[in-house]
């Protein structure tokens, strides 16, 4: 099969594509640093077709599953993704829109374009990279939050289609907490638990996709913080995740 991998430059998406290169499978791989996915390409025993790509443009979704006609995809994982700590008022526009582009526009123009095509051949993987915050508000981490929780019930919604129509695609969400990569770099946080290293969260996330898991909670903690949030008034459940946000703060 052919995976294409959004964000496979670093962190989750790298080791996922290392995965699915080991098990065989051909990668298309896809971020803006060319030099990182091109060193990657040179280190996998598979093809590897490498696409520079910045998914913040308007369309960039579109854009790339164009740029790939006449390619036949098996497997989608939409990786790609970024936060920016801040409060709401304080962190620029031109940040979140980018965010909202990244993390959720060219994940959904992604998904819908592969989704039709996998729904015509009843066959395909979809791996939506969503977030343990996609469980819970965020402040201080608003857009980011809000942007997890679509990603999340874009892909039950699809599911729950996927199962009423018989098909034999399958779609899932991954939802790590916290994971040793680049984000909490780019994000501006320092995280206060040590996060799981990335290798371990991509293993979890190829073994769910293929058996057609609808979400992946790598780790014990993070199904504990899952299942102990829905018995908490939400008004209780927002100061405790203020006050967790606030200790990330660098
Ligand atoms: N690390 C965590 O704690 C954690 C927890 C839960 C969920 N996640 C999610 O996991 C996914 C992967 O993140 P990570 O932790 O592996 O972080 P990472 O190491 O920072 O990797 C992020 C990837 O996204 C790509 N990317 C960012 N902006 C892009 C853009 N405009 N166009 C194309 N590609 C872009 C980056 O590539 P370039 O910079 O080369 O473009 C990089 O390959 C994200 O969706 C993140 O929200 C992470």
């Amino acid at each position: 099969m052919t995976a294409l991998i959004t964000g496979a430059s670093s962190g989750i998406g790298r080791d996922i594509a290392r995965l699915l290169a080991a098990q065989g499978h051909e990668l298309i791989l896809v971020a803006r640093r060319r030099d990182r996915l091109e060193q990657l390409a040179a280190e996998l025993p598979v093809p590897v077709t490498v696409v520079p790509a910045d998914l913040s443009e308007p369309g960039a979704g579109e854009a790339l599953y164009r740029r790939l006609e006449g390619r036949q995809v098996d497997i989608l994982v939409n990786n790609a993704g970024f936060g920016a700590f801040g409060l709401f008022e304080e962190t620029p526009l031109a940040r979140d829109r980018a965010m909202l582009a990244v993390n959720v526009a060219a994940l959904h123009e992604l998904t819908k374009l592969y989704y039709t095509d996998f729904k015509r051949r009843d066959a395909g993987y979809i791996l939506n990279v969503a977030s343990s915050a996609a469980f819970l508000p965020g402040p201080l981490l608003a857009e980011y939050y809000a942007g997890k929780a679509y990603v999340l019930r874009l892909t039950q919604a699809l599911y729950e289609e996927l199962r009423r129509s018989g098909s034999h695609v399958r779609v899932s969400a991954l939802c790590p907490g916290p994971v040793r990569t680049e984000f909490d770099t780019t994000a501006g946080v320092t995280f206060s638990a040590r996060g799981l290293p990335s290798d371990k969260v991509a293993r979890a996330a190829v073994r769910g996709m293929f058996r057609g898991k609808l979400v992946i909670v790598p780790g014990l903690t993070m199904k504990l913080v899952r299942f102990g949030a829905r018995f908490l008034p939400d008004k209780w459940l927002l100061r405790l995740c203020w006050h967790a946000q606030k200790r990330k703060e660098s």
